[in-house]
């Protein structure tokens, strides 16, 4: 049966980063909520409209208007093989949402991988981030010398590189204790469904995909 997987952990942990790396090696589709949402502003869409104002100000979007989106998403052709969720689920009542989804459609309940990463290093991580607004690739000022309004350095992309609105710090603060009120209470969550993975997400990126793939390799995932 087809594999399907959670990155739970908080803004900067790096999700989106594995994310990248995962999906290639696994051959699975990637759903990332964060950036279908801003796709939807970006686009003007009713979804952008009214998502907006909660990620500019670095709140969540009301669980009805996310679960919608993800249920349809999943059900997609590319789903089938498996997939991975990045930013979702962020509440309870998503988690539960997405629990009956997966029982309705009859595939695996996802193995959830917690991204473990202290208060400090998430806030250097998010203020330096610069990401292509075509290709989505991430980056980090220090790490890659990128700034914004340079180009992509991605091969075969000629996109401009942008900071997101929400990396600036107030929304960098409010976003850290929303995950720690209504994101952080999901660990129990899984682990008590025996879901959970846990994992040190620090250290250079390729280190952390050292270690996340050895605690799927210890679950039989790959
Ligand atoms: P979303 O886009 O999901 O943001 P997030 O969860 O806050 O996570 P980030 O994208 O900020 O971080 P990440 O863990 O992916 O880290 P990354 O790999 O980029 O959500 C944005 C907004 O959308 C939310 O605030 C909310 O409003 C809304 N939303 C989305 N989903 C929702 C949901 N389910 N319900 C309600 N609202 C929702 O890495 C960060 C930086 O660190 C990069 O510069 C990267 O290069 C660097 N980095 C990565 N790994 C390392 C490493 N090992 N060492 C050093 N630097 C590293």
């Amino acid at each position: 049966m087809a594999q399907n997987l959670i990155l739970l952990g908080p803004p900067g942990a790096g999700k989106g980063t594995q994310a990248e790396f995962l999906v290639d090696v696994l051959s699975i589709a990637h759903i990332s909520t964060g950036d279908m949402l801003r796709d939807a502003v970006g686009k003007g869409s009713q979804l952008g409209l009214k998502a907006k104002e909660y990620m500019d100000a670095g709140k969540l979007v009301p669980d009805e208007l996310v679960v919608g989106i993800v249920r349809e998403r999943i059900v997609e052709p590319d789903c089938a093989a498996g997939f991975l969720l990045d930013g979702f689920p962020r509440t309870i009542p998503q988690a539960d949402a997405l629990d009956a989804a997966i029982a309705e459609l009859e595939v695996l309940p996802p193995v959830v991988v917690n991204m473990e990463v202290g208060d400090d290093e998430l806030i250097g991580r998010l203020s330096g981030r610069r990401m292509c607004e075509k290709c989505g690739a991430i980056y980090h000022i220090s790490r890659d010398g990128v700034d914004v309004g340079d180009d992509c350095p991605g091969q075969d992309c000629d996109g401009k590189i942008y900071q997101r609105s929400d990396d600036e710090a107030e929304a960098i603060r409010q976003r850290l204790e929303v995950y720690k009120q209504q994101t952080q209470p999901l660990i129990d969550h899984y682990g008590g469904k025996g879901q959970l993975v846990r994992v040190e997400a620090t250290g250079t990126v390729e280190e952390v995909n050292g270690k996340v793939m050895a605690a799927l390799r210890e679950r039989g995932v790959v």
